[in-house]
């Protein structure tokens, strides 16, 4: 009886169901927002006409530590950022700093932005940018909070190891295809920090005074390159104040100069904790407030979201009319179309993650990265088919470097340190041993390991020392800049004593920092290895033991002592407390050096070969020019020696004569060519009125002025090889 009663019932529904449907139900058109072929412009105002106002507020602030809200109810998705610059940063809880201990994050580290831009070579550049941006795409983020670009102003700096040195012609070079390969992914770059954020004691809150000219000729042009050649779809607000107010909210630099002037039409993001006003942030052109509540990486409320400054209090500002919800939909405006460029955007490909490609990208950016700043004899390179007793001596070749260093912090899924990569080069045919020498450990006795190092040098037929900075506290580290410009944990001490035991002695720098080598004398092979991530062991080796010929040049200069800096020469750095003024203004790294005779210990563009170049004479393909026109320069470079070289050739101009001082050199233009043995190129270099100018504060716009400039030609801003000069005719 009961089954024949529940099956009449299920038979009465069935009908029941049919009685109210159609035929088989039409699909309903697809609204404008998601029709991946309508105009995104359109998709745009469609998306934003549906929203409600409760809704365009939600997706201007972070939801949880890494996310902003999307729009469940429409269909438009989360938008996930990730740190770093260096590599996919590993998940983080909801709602707290503490890693969520996912075990399907570890990635490949790259290297440091240091050392790509060491490499001085755009195709690198975007080989990264892919790379990274492929790791980005397959963990699902749309937003890589980087590449960074702050100018290298100060060797004490903590975060110079994840910028691009101290030009800013090199750092518009090397930016661009950094993004362009991020972004073929589908995974917005958000370029950083935007501005003016070169020292991180007093980071959150110090007001930088500098001059108009100073901030378009050194701290903008990588962002500008950014926006305008680079595309960036994103950019991040630093944690600092300019002209006395937060650059995550400053009309001057957002409004006036990014979205107005160059014609940015990304999203600006703050930095972690650096919004600090509603109606500022607001009305002074920022789009997403991520992290407030937070002094930037600590201490935060729980669900602090709805108090954020555009959360409840801008809802609120809005329902009262205070704030115009004009000023509400131009952020909305731009956050949907993030989200048309990353996360409904069904055309993106689907990345990959940790994989052998990507490890062996990192092997050769930091092989092209790694510099050979010293090679007496020949010391370097070491035959690794030779039986010989090599003793390493150095924390650093036992040390991971791709955790640590702040929020470019890594999980990896491997790292071969230069302990390994050493013994994966010599250890067939050397007999290799270990001490450590120095210690970052508080409670150690120095004096003893490095006793124990200096005997066994005695004995050793080469020893490497493996030493640097640390990346902990103080030692290249995001929120704290270094105390001393010499190498810690009294390495120089054990460097000179080891030199003294055995003159064949290799001193490789694990750094993203110069520092002083008051050893330089006596120690004949020095090598930058720079923080240089997952391969960086099998990168070292593989110069040391020549298997690779290096190429990399320094993108930012080593003063002799920390007082040959400019900034520190002027007691411009770090300021009261409350400003810090530029004095040095435009003279940063080789343009102070070059203006006050100061000879540095290695200078910008440094870096030897194995193999060795000749420069022939540079010609013009004629010796004047209007502004309108460009003047084509051409030099004869040959590979002198007996083995495969690549050489970075630098121009650099100088202006014989101009109204305003300037710089006795600027570098604008490079080129990275590899030569055979015996081979010779004609590089060609095209020169045209920007590469004359120079930022007329009064004017507000760029002059070159009619005059004689001469081209300098060189492998290094100091190793001139050739010179042109040609006039510059007034209109
Ligand atoms: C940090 C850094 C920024 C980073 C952000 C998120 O404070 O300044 O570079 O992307 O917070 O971790």
């Amino acid at each position: 009886m009961r089954q024949t009663l529940f099956a009449t019932a299920l038979l009465g529904l069935s009908l029941l169901g049919r009685i109210g449907t159609t035929d088989a139900a039409q699909p309903t058109a697809k609204p404008v927002y998601l029709d991946k072929n309508r105009p995104v412009e359109e998709r745009i105002e469609d998306a934003l006409s549906r929203m409600t106002l409760e809704e365009k507020v939600a997706i201007c602030h972070a939801q949880s530590k890494f996310s902003s809200a999307g729009v469940p109810r429409l269909g438009i998705p989360e938008i996930w950022m990730t740190d770093g610059p260096h590599g996919v940063r590993m998940e983080k809880m909801w709602d707290e700093w503490s890693d969520a201990k996912w075990t399907n994050d570890s990635c490949t580290a790259f290297p440091a932005l240091t050392c790509l831009a060491a490499t001085w070579n755009p195709a690198m550049a975007d080989a990264y940018g892919q790379a990274i941006g492929e790791e980005a795409r397959y963990r699902n983020k749309a937003v890589l909070l980087g590449p960074g670009v702050n100018i290298y102003r100060i060797p004490l700096n903590g975060r110079n190891f994840e910028y691009m040195g101290e030009d800013p012609y090199l750092a518009s070079k090397m930016v661009v295809p950094y993004i362009h390969g991020v972004q073929r992914n589908g995974v917005a770059t958000c370029v950083k920090h935007f501005a003016l954020n070169n020292q991180e004691i007093d980071r959150e809150y110090v007001n930088v005074i500098v001059d108009d000219r100073t901030l378009h000729e050194i701290y903008l042009p990588a962002f500008k390159a950014a926006v305008q050649e680079g595309g960036t779809w994103a950019i991040m607000g630093a944690y600092n104040r300019y002209k006395d107010q937060f650059c995550c909210h400053n009309q001057y630099l957002l409004n006036d100069i990014l979205k107005q002037e160059w014609g940015f039409d990304g999203v600006v993001i703050s930095d972690w904790g650096g919004t600090h006003d509603t109606h500022q942030a607001a009305y002074n052109g920022l789009d997403i407030e991520m992290g407030t509540w937070t002094d930037g990486l600590a201490w935060n409320w729980s669900n602090a979201y709805d108090k954020y400054f555009l959360a409840k209090p801008f809802l609120a500002e809005l329902q009262n009319g205070k704030i115009d919800e004009k000023v509400l939909d131009e952020k909305v405006r731009r956050i949907l179309r993030l989200s048309f460029r990353t996360t409904l955007n069904p055309d993106r490909p689907y990345g990959s993650f940790a994989t052998e490609e990507h490890a062996l990208t990192a092997r050769r950016i930091a092989q092209e990265g790694i510099i050979l700043l010293k090679n007496e004899d020949n010391l370097l390179p070491l035959d690794p088919k030779q039986p010989q007793k090599i003793l390493i001596v150095g924390e650093n070749a036992k040390q991971m470097m791709t955790c640590g260093g702040g929020s470019s912090e890594l999980k990896v899924k491997h790292e071969v340190l230069p302990m390994e990569g050493i013994e994966n080069y010599f250890g067939d045919h050397a007999q290799i041993t270990y001490v450590e020498g120095y210690s970052s450990h508080p409670a150690i006795n120095r004096h003893a390991i490095r006793q124990q190092a200096v005997d066994e040098a005695a004995q050793a037929d080469v020893v490497i020392f493996v030493g640097g900075l640390n990346k902990k506290d103080n030692q290249d580290c995001e929120a704290s800049d270094r105390r001393s410009y010499n190498l810690p944990y009294e390495q120089d001490q054990l460097i000179a004593e080891l030199a003294r035991a055995n003159r064949r002695l290799v001193v490789v720098l694990v750094s993203g920092n110069a520092v002083a080598m008051p050893w330089v004398a006596d120690v004949p092979a020095i090598v930058q290895a720079w923080y240089s991530g997952s391969e960086a062991g099998n990168a070292l080796a593989s110069i040391l033991s020549g298997e690779v010929n290096p190429s990399g040049k320094l993108p930012f200069s080593f003063p002799v002592r920390l007082e040959d800096n400019a900034a520190i020469a002027l007691d411009a750095y770090p300021g009261d407390r409350k400003n810090v003024e530029y004095k040095e203004g435009i003279f940063v790294g080789y343009r102070w050096h070059d203006s006050r005779q100061i000879e540095p210990l290695f200078c910008f563009g440094h870096g030897l070969s194995y193999t060795s170049f000749e420069y022939g004479s540079a010609s013009l393909d004629r010796q004047e020019m209007k502004t309108g026109d460009s003047i084509t320069l051409s030099i004869p470079i040959r590979n002198s020696g007996s083995r495969t070289g690549a050489e970075i050739v630098q121009l650099y101009i100088h202006d014989k004569k101009a109204s305003l001082p300037r710089p006795v050199k600027e570098l604008k233009g490079f080129r990275k060519v590899v030569l055979e043995p015996g081979e010779e190129q004609t590089v060609t270099f095209t020169i045209d009125a920007q590469a004359l100018s120079y930022y007329d504060d009064d004017k507000q716009a760029w002059v070159a002025e009619p005059g004689t400039f001469e081209a300098w030609v060189g492998a290094s801003s100091r190793d001139i090889r050739s010179q042109a000069a040609f006039e510059l005719l007034s209109e």
